[in-house]
């Protein structure tokens, strides 16, 4: 009898416990194979007022890396944070914070480590504006996949990046950040970017981070190029010009978006609701979150649209900004403002449910750890530097090169190396440099020493640095031109002069550079070769009749000098073309490729110049091949609007060096109800050409995608009539049926 008792106590207590187990199972948002968006809703239902308002929150961690105040900020910091933004590289420390997230916290929400990597971790890419110039955006690609990478290596699962701000004043420090003055060439970089952060699909595999899309929005039509100042944008053009970049970053999948600093028109991005909840999240259906600019919520008092800090909470967050940055103003406020009913519940649940979302697409729940390799194997790998080499070469533009001075000819035994740039290898890296070590950036120097390895002897002399009254080391630089039979001038920028708060009232060279480059000429005679590391247009008139040639090498990065060296020595033939429209001056900004018909083109001239033209146009560059265009073939010059029309040219090296050749595909619509630019940029592609090789370029116009153009609503407009292709020196016109 006793046995059967205990048998049948032992079943029915095994019952209980598993019954018990299954009555405490796995939370569902803790459950890795329940779809996301049932994970959040479950997640959000379990989290308290407080609990939601640190999802809301974005402070820094390391930015003071005093190893004291690490230790002081790892134990202070609360744990339930949305967001860091991580000054750090190590995924050790990076994993010992967020351990305090999912085990001293309540449910254990993981940390989103965000920092800005704008062009590269510790591979550093050449300056955006730059890499625009390359109008090779499938290597652009592949250097965002590296820079996510080294990032998601480091413990960062974020970046704030691409920033795709257009940009026509070149005294704005920030024009270095994006991709130049165009909407087309931006579009295309905003989505080799995003993809190359993100990944073709969703996050959820490692070595992908997410992407942000920055600054939203017009940002770049700071008043006078100053930063931080009032924005007049018309809703023409945002439509037209400032949103299709964020359009197009949108449709590629980004998951974040930054408001920008700038009041818009008297509604500062940080609370235009118009935008950041009308456009972006109701009319393009953006699932991420919006993130603010750093302070930039408590900055609407300074903008006078707050009168404290109450307000500016409130009007942030109820005009769709989702995270607060650093100021911690969503933190303080935002309990009082619910009780007293100026936000709503619904609007942080919204919130919260758009951050989750993206730390869940992130994978970040179910694996909250950043793998630990060795540095050693995490950065400047061998493909790294093979693409960041590349990239730095193809961003490059040769914008003069008299009687083909370049590449330097065999017949050249010794070059003066001349100015402040030769032996800098700091201000190669340009503004926003990640991670990056400036002892991996090798100089120009030691690049050409490198690249000529004793069959040019180098004959070096500072003459002057970037910026100032002295010219003592004139003398030597004059020596050292006067031994060499050819003289290279490296000149330019420092690395603070672009980049945020870096706005300048004169584009052209320091005095003492233009000073330099005509001393030399005049005391010497010798043809004089002029290298640029810059990170905005310059304005060269005053200059450039001084010198045979200009190559436009920008702020290139790690690997960017012995591009420099290569092209120099002709081992690599430039390919670049500019982004950017150069300015003769800079009484000239703003001066860009696709600006509206004057009602006078022959009038209204500047007096002083004789001339409305710039020193080089948008989409100007030279190489050392030629290339011969054949005519233009059109599929029709008469199509309906539901009919497509197909372009095509031959284009032939008739030169005796391989080349990569980028064609532009430029439409004009002279005649319609809203004035349209007198050209824009509608496809490009860049192409490998080998010497006689002839090769066909195609570009098919589907008359809704390309011909149609956004009233200030952003409704579409396809209006019948004529239209014109222009490619090379071509233009062809074809009519547009209904
Ligand atoms: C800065 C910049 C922004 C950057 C952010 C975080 O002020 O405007 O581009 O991503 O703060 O560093």
């Amino acid at each position: 009898m006793k046995k059967p008792l205990i048998f049948l106590t032992g079943i029915i207590l095994l019952a209980g416990l598993s019954s018990l187990k299954r009555g405490y199972k796995t939370p569902l948002y803790k459950d890795e194979h329940a779809p996301i968006k049932q994970r959040v809703e479950d997640l959000l239902k379990r989290m308290t007022l407080d609990e939601k308002m640190m999802q809301l929150s974005q402070y820094t961690f390391g930015l003071n890396d005093n190893p004291n105040n690490i230790e002081r900020e790892k134990s202070t910091l609360d744990p339930r944070v949305g967001s860091l933004i991580y000054f750090g590289n190590d995924p050790v420390l990076r994993n010992e914070i967020q351990k305090r997230a999912i085990e001293e916290t309540r449910l254990g929400i993981p940390i989103l480590f965000g920092f800005d990597i704008i062009h590269g971790c510790k591979t550093l890419f050449p300056i955006p504006l730059a890499t625009g110039c390359s109008f090779d955006t499938a290597l652009a690609r592949k250097a965002s996949e590296i820079a996510a990478r080294e990032s998601y290596l480091s413990g960062i699962n974020w970046t704030f990046s691409p920033m795709i701000n257009i940009a026509r004043d070149p005294r704005w420090g920030r024009i270095s950040e994006g991709y130049g003055e165009d909407p087309y060439t931006t579009s295309m970089f905003a989505i080799a970017s995003v993809k190359g952060y993100q990944g073709n699909k969703n996050i959820i595999d490692s070595l992908h981070i997410a992407a942000t899309l920055k600054h939203y929005i017009a940002y770049g039509l700071s008043e006078g190029g100053r930063d931080y100042t009032y924005t007049d944008v018309s809703r023409q053009a945002l439509w037209e010009t400032y949103l299709p970049a964020f359009k197009a970053g949108v449709d590629a999948g980004a998951k974040t978006v930054m408001s920008s600093f700038n009041d818009i028109s008297g509604t500062p991005a940080t609370i235009n609701k118009y935008l950041l909840t009308d456009v972006l999240k109701n009319d393009w259906g953006f699932k991420g979150f919006v993130v603010s600019d750093w302070d930039a919520i408590a900055q609407l008092m300074a903008q006078g649209v707050a009168k404290d800090s109450m307000a500016c909470a409130q009007k942030a967050l109820m005009a769709g900004t989702d995270m607060d940055m650093l100021d911690g103003i969503y933190e303080r406020n935002l309990k009082e403002l619910l009780k007293e009913h100026r936000v709503t519940m619904q609007r942080m649940d919204d919130a919260v449910r758009r951050i989750l979302t993206v730390k869940f697409q992130l994978g970040l729940f179910d694996h909250p750890y950043t793998p630990v390799i060795p540095a050693s194997q995490r950065y400047l790998q061998p493909y790294a530097r093979t693409i960041a080499s590349k990239l730095a070469a193809e961003s490059m533009v040769l914008l003069k090169n008299k009687k083909n001075i370049l590449p330097i000819p065999s017949s050249i035994k010794s070059i003066a190396v001349i100015g402040p740039m030769v032996k800098d290898s700091f201000d190669l890296m340009g503004a926003w440099r990640g991670r990056a070590d400036v002892k991996e950036v090798s100089s120009i120097y030691t690049a050409l020493q490198e690249e000529f390895n004793g069959k040019i002897s180098l004959h070096y002399a500072k003459g002057c640095d970037f910026d100032s009254k002295d010219k003592s080391d004139f003398d030597s630089a004059i020596q050292a031109a006067k031994i060499s039979d050819e003289v290279i001038l490296f000149l330019g920028e420092k690395n603070g002069w672009s980049g945020e708060n870096a706005s300048r009232s004169n584009i052209s060279l320091p005095k003492v550079q233009e000073d330099l480059i005509k001393a030399i000429k005049e005391k010497t005679g010798k043809p004089v070769i002029l290298v640029l590391n810059n990170g905005r247009p310059l304005a060269l008139a005053n200059i450039e009749p001084d010198v045979n040639a200009i190559l436009e090498a920008w702020q290139p990065g790690t690997l960017g000098a012995s591009a420099i060296a290569g092209i120099l020595s002709g081992r690599i033939n430039p390919s670049g073309k500019l982004d950017v429209t150069f300015p003769l001056t800079t009484g000239q900004i703003p001066v860009f490729y696709d600006m509206r018909q004057s009602a006078r083109p022959q009038s209204g001239i500047y007096q002083d110049l004789g001339t409305n033209d710039p020193m080089y146009w948008f989409g100007y560059g030279l190489t050392y091949t030629t290339y011969h265009f054949g005519k233009v073939k059109l599929s029709a010059t008469s199509i309906k609007k539901k009919q497509q029309l197909i372009a095509t040219v031959h284009v032939t090296n008739t030169g005796t060096r391989d080349g990569e050749e980028t064609v532009l595909w430029y439409i004009s619509h002279p005649e319609a109800t809203i004035s349209r630019p007198q050209k824009e940029l509608k496809h490009f592609q860049k192409l490998g050409i080998k010497a006689g090789q002839t090769v066909t370029y195609k570009f098919v116009i589907n008359p809704k995608a390309v011909l149609a153009y956004p009233n200030d609503k952003g409704e579409p407009i396809l209006e019948a009539g004529d239209y014109y292709l222009m490619v090379g020196n071509q233009k062809l016109r074809f009519e547009l049926r209904n």
